[in-house]
């Protein structure tokens, strides 16, 4: 008899939880399984141990080394020592759950004079298989890239690096030689980290520092492109079949917003400056040539110059079709937007990357801006980029290489909330993205640490850990985004708007205490000080001192 009413009953209550269940995923989608959450860095940026155990100068050893091209002539010298502290570092991540991190290699600590052929460092090799070994061990995978900008000095000097059509050939032996050591272990190979290379061909405010305005940076990227194209082909002939990996790039961009959307040539402005932000390198590995916006300006500018031919090199047919569809996925580092209007520059001497672009960029005063003075938080520029690239590269699988947001030198107040803001912000417009259908695999938060920020030395910090640099210990403290970022993890993307709140504040309760350690840090180094420098020395003047009152007494004796 109960069976009369309690079956409708249960079917009633089951239906109830099927909708309540499907109103739920209405509003949150969490990525799909298998989805991964890391952190990244790199080589020049956290090592440190720039001349140790047989490493070779790297292009920014000696840049960091000239006195003014750094803000307080910083170096990453030391920076946070990474290169002793893979154990502590590794159990950082261990702690966060990170399924994934991002870390580059040095070419010039495996290879010190930059050639395959001169001399391997073993010692260096050994340094990135017990990284690569750890990691695995604790069940994160290494996304490793090839080429963070730190090329042989020796390159440079006798070659002018990548200025130089050689570097293709060297560079591919470099990753061959990186396939063959590490790639049984390693699956994911990111050849370049931005070779949106300005600052060093353009303006010279990064290494090398040349200044050669509207012709280097061009003359570089095409080197780099062809470089790429080489080391996936070499992979995909020698080693895919055995190591089953992939081989991407990792490019950043700026997404661009037109400033006024119903005029048509601000719409074509932010289309150019995307086309020549990312654009650059990815029309290329997709499409097998650079696009056209930047051919036709380009090619229209030299000419007015009265130049023979375009400062834009031109790819061969053969080239072209060497290079086309030579990324397994695209690795997107993304950090913030600009809105863009049409600007016209007339070609004359002052030509420049910049203004062969024609536009001019703006920020909204709206915009929170915490730490470098560049990076405005638009979290909605990363959903139109990241849905741009699903259009016009047909759909790639996507790694988001590095996203994140830096507070300023002075900041030691680990609670972070613009950064957890920011992470929150961007992250549920990535998550949107994916609603959209744009195939993102994977999200890498920049950085585990706080590094050394190129031209800006140690003046700009994106660490989820605060490293304090004063100390040669150089001591890791969370800030509250740690504890933020790992309920994230924990639940694949963010469950509900009350979960994120009260991660937020248990986030800034707990970094309150840490707040309190690192404020007691000026003391420990103190006391640092006073055993490592003040003891020895007054031991060592009292035994002078008896010395001579010793010799002293024994002389008025005899
Ligand atoms: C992109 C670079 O790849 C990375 O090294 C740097 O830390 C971030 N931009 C932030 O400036």
């Amino acid at each position: 008899v109960p069976y009369e009413w309690i079956a409708p009953l249960l079917t009633k209550v089951a239906g109830l939880c099927l909708l309540l269940i499907a109103v739920l995923f209405a509003f949150v989608s969490p990525p799909p399984s298998g989805f991964s959450w890391g952190a990244g860095g790199s080589a020049y940026q956290t090592e440190g141990a720039w001349n140790v155990d047989g490493k070779g100068m790297s292009i920014w050893d000696a840049f960091a080394h000239k006195k003014g091209k750094i803000f307080l002539n910083d170096t990453g010298d030391f920076s946070c020592e990474g290169y002793h502290k893979v154990k502590d570092d590794i159990s950082l991540m261990k702690d966060m759950n990170l399924k994934h991190y991002r870390f580059s290699i040095s070419w010039p600590r495996i290879l010190p004079t930059g050639i395959k052929n001169e001399n391997i460092n073993e010692k260096g090799i050994r340094y990135y298989d017990d990284l690569i070994n750890k990691l695995l061990e604790n069940k994160i995978t290494p996304i490793v890239t090839l080429y963070h900008w730190d090329l042989p000095q020796i390159l440079e000097e006798k070659y002018r690096g990548w200025q130089n059509a050689s570097m293709v050939n060297l560079f591919n032996d470099f990753a061959n030689l990186c396939f063959e050591r590490f790639g049984n272990r390693v699956r994911h190979w990111i050849t370049f980290n931005n070779p949106w290379v300005m600052e060093g061909y353009e303006t010279g405010e990064h290494a090398p520092g040349l200044k050669l305005r509207g012709v280097g940076a061009y003359k570089a990227a095409h080197h780099i492109i062809k470089a790429h194209a080489k080391v996936w082909h070499t992979y995909d002939t020698q080693w895919r079949n055995k190591q089953k990996g992939l081989v991407g790039i990792s490019l950043s961009g700026d997404w661009g917003e037109p400033v006024d959307i119903s005029n048509q040539r601000d719409i074509e402005a932010a289309e150019r400056y995307v086309q020549f932000y990312m654009g650059w390198f990815a029309t290329p590995l997709f499409n097998g040539d650079y696009p056209q916006v930047m051919k036709d300006y380009i090619g229209r500018k030299s000419a007015q110059q009265g130049l023979g031919a375009s400062r834009l090199p031109v790819f061969t047919a053969q080239e072209k079709s060497y290079i086309r569809g030579t990324c397994d996925f695209l690795g997107i580092g993304h950090f913030t937007t600009r809105y863009i209007t049409q600007k016209n520059y007339p070609s004359g001497r002052g030509n420049s990357y910049f203004t062969d672009r024609d536009l001019a960029e703006l920020v909204d005063p709206r915009w929170p801006d915490p730490g470098s003075e560049w990076l405005y938080s638009v979290p909605w520029g990363f959903r139109r980029l990241l849905n741009f690239v699903k259009k016009q590269y047909g759909n790639p699988m996507i790694y988001v290489t590095e996203n994140g947001v830096s507070e300023k030198m002075m900041c030691t107040d680990l609670c972070d909330d613009w950064r957890m803001q920011y992470f929150k912000d961007y992250i549920n417009e990535m998550l949107k993205a994916i609603k959209d259908g744009v195939n993102i695999k994977a999200y890498t938060a920049w950085s585990l640490l706080d590094k050394f920020e190129w031209d800006e030395g140690y003046s700009e910090r994106f660490g989820l850990y605060y490293v304090d640099f004063r100390d040669k210990n150089k001591p890791r403290y969370p800030k509250a985004s740690v504890q933020y970022y790992k309920s994230i993890i924990s639940s694949n993307g963010f469950p509900n708007q009350r979960e994120l709140e009260s991660w937020k504040g248990k986030a800034i309760e707990t970094c309150s205490s840490s707040n309190q350690l690192l404020a007691a840090d000026p003391l420990i180094s103190h006391m640092g000080m006073v055993t490592e420098i003040v003891v020895p020395t007054m031991c060592t003047l009292s035994i002078l001192l008896s010395a001579v009152f010793l010799m002293f007494l024994l002389r008025r004796r005899l």
